[in-house]
């Protein structure tokens, strides 16, 4: 069953909490988040903003604090363990940084990609057959009883999305799956991800701190804090050339790509202003709204007095109350903020 809108991939207000020696942390924040099917989708976000805690949860290796993730229809939190292990197996793929957490060391390209299949079950001539398939279609067909150590990075990657797709999965997850490859090697993983996105039809996400990671996929979503905070999408504009003054542009100079920021707004009708607008314009934690005729227009608070900081004192009562109990009744709390 495929979600409404043709959205494949639905997390609405997600948090995910870990706890280590007492300390929890929030690696997720009320994310909201839809992908479309077919979508090729970046996300980008400074180291520890939550990154790769999402991927864990859309490939059902995590479950989160609080919130809810659909894919393909499937509410991921209402699938019992032995659901949520199918789903891992045959709905979704992994493809991860570092060649090690991807590939067996010391079996071969082929036998990798049969490994997955007989995880999940399938035997006999048809997954040599699919496997040799695979290595064919990232290219490799010359690769194909090579261990790793014998490939070089690039190869390796290629391997892994050859693995990754093994059980002919729906959504392929990629984290960082480029990081630690050469600009130029890159540029042919992101080529392999386009062309099985365009041609198998596949919604992916790849993680990256690559910021040239816009100008391979369709849409870059940046979380900030373990929150959505803005969209880069890629939008077509008429060219400069048309546009200088005494020159004809040939037909194929009308368009060009061009990349537009958005700030999100999520569901509750929170949005994060970017740190350097706030720097730059003085703002703290007191803004002044004002509507216009079709904006609004935000600014720094004037005259802020102490009765401003009033709630925000209570709130911190009322946390510390709570440090001996659960985060559960902050978490409502932020919810219903
Ligand atoms: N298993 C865990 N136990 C405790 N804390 C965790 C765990 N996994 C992640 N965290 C914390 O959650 C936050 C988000 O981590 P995450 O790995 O999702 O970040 P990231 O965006 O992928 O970062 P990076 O770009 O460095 O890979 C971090 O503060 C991290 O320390
Ligand atoms: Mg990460």
């Amino acid at each position: 069953m495929t979600a409404n809108n043709g959205a494949f991939v639905i997390c609405d207000d997600l948090y995910k909490i870990f706890k280590v020696a007492e300390i929890e942390v929030m690696a997720l924040q009320g994310l909201d988040l839809t992908v479309k099917k077919g979508e090729l989708v970046g996300v980008v976000g400074a180291s520890g903003s939550g990154k790769t805690t999402l991927m864990n949860v859309l490939g059902g290796l995590a479950r989160p604090s609080a919130g809810q993730v659909i894919i393909d229809g499937k509410n991921l939190l209402k699938l019992s363990t032995r659901e949520l292990t199918a789903y891992r197996q045959i709905e979704v793929g992994f493809v991860w940084q570092q060649g090690s957490r991807n590939l067996i060391p010391y079996l071969s390209a082929l036998d990798n990609i049969k490994l997955p299949m007989t995880l999940a079950g399938a035997a006999g001539r048809h997954n040599d057959q699919r496997a040799r398939e695979l290595m064919d279609l990232v290219d490799l067909s010359h690769r194909y009883d090579h261990r790793p150590i014998q490939l070089s990075g690039g190869e390796q990657q290629r391997v892994a999305i050859a693995v990754a797709l093994a059980n002919e999965p729906k959504l392929l997850l990629a984290d960082e799956p480029t990081g630690e490859l050469d600009s130029a090697t890159s540029d042919q993983v992101y080529d392999l991800f386009k062309r099985l996105n365009r041609d198998l039809g596949l919604t992916i996400c790849i993680v990256s701190h690559d910021p040239d990671i816009k100008e391979h996929v369709s849409r870059v979503i940046a979380i900030r804090d373990g929150k959505l905070a803005s969209e880069t999408v890629r939008r077509q504009r008429k060219s400069v050339s048309l546009r200088a003054p005494g020159h004809e542009p040939a037909p194929d100079d009308l368009w060009e790509d061009h990349f537009e920021e958005l700030i999100v707004l999520d569901s509750a009708g929170r949005l994060q202003i970017p740190k350097q607008f706030r720097e730059e314009l003085g703002f703290e934690n007191r803004v002044e709204m004002e509507v216009a005729e079709d904006s609004i227009l935000i600014r720094p608070a004037r005259n802020l007095d102490d009765t401003s900081s009033q709630g925000e004192i209570q709130l911190e009562r009322e946390i510390r109350a709570d440090d001996n109990g659960t985060r559960a009744s902050l978490l409502n709390r932020l919810r219903r903020k």
